[in-house]
């Protein structure tokens, strides 16, 4: 099986997980998509009445083109389950996200949730976080200072750029990369930077997911974090 194909059964294993009547946070990515057509399906064919939370205008295109139902964080009660991709999981079950820009809204959705799911291929897995790149989603005013601020710390920071353009987020802010290579203490880094005057919210999640479903060549786990 190829990374798509394992992200396709982790996509469509996770759907079991929704039951009628749910309101559903809709994380972000390339396995993510394939647990929103999962769930487009059943929608169509079991009639079902599901709210959706999405985290991203990509996945609230897809979610509304499939008949899902899509409600804004602020318009619902709360959330049931939120389902989500991930960039890196620690042996401890820390994880890594905004590898596709959408992490302050990820993390909005998933600390309002009474469960978070995870899926991954079996890549994701690593017994330490920071060979994938730590990304702080920053206010543009003042970036250039903050960026200095990091790059003193040793954090080997990166604007997210297209060509010569920063890129921006859903909330026009600038994303920076932080190439860490290894996060030795993931909960003093995050106070560390969320310390930090100017950034919004780190890519660092944790103690948040209460299940990860894993993708592997001979079938999905289903890991109890
Ligand atoms: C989006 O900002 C991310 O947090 C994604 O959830 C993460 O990058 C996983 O993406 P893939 O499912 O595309 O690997």
């Amino acid at each position: 099986m190829n990374q798509d194909e394992l992200k396709q059964i982790v996509g469509r294993e996770a759907v079991n997980y929704i039951q009628d009547g749910m309101t559903v946070g809709l994380g972000t990515g390339s396995t993510v998509k394939h647990l929103v057509e999962a769930l487009g399906k059943r929608v169509q064919t079991e009639n079902l009445n599901i709210v959706g939370v999405p985290t991203s205008n990509r996945t609230a295109k897809r979610a509304k083109e499939l008949g899902i139902t899509i409600k804004d964080i602020d318009q619902v009660d709360h959330i049931d389950l939120t389902i989500d991709g991930a960039d890196q999981i620690d042996e401890h079950y820390q994880g890594i996200k905004g590898g596709g820009i959408a992490h302050l809204r990820e993390k909005i959705v998933a600390i309002n949730s009474r469960k978070n799911i995870w899926i991954v291929d079996e890549s994701k897995l690593t017994k330490q976080l920071g060979s994938f790149p730590l990304p702080v989603e920053v206010i543009p005013y003042g970036s250039q200072q903050l960026f200095k601020k990091f790059k003193k710390r040793g954090y080997n920071p990166k604007f997210r750029m297209d060509g010569d353009r920063f890129i921006l987020t859903h909330s026009k802010n600038y994303i920076i990369d932080l190439g860490l290579g290894k996060i030795g203490d993931p909960h003093k880094l995050a106070k560390n930077l969320k310390d930090m005057t100017g950034v919004v919210e780190h890519g660092l999640f944790l103690d948040i997911v209460n299940t990860i479903i894993v993708g592997h060549a001979n079938g999905t786990e289903v890991i109890k974090a």
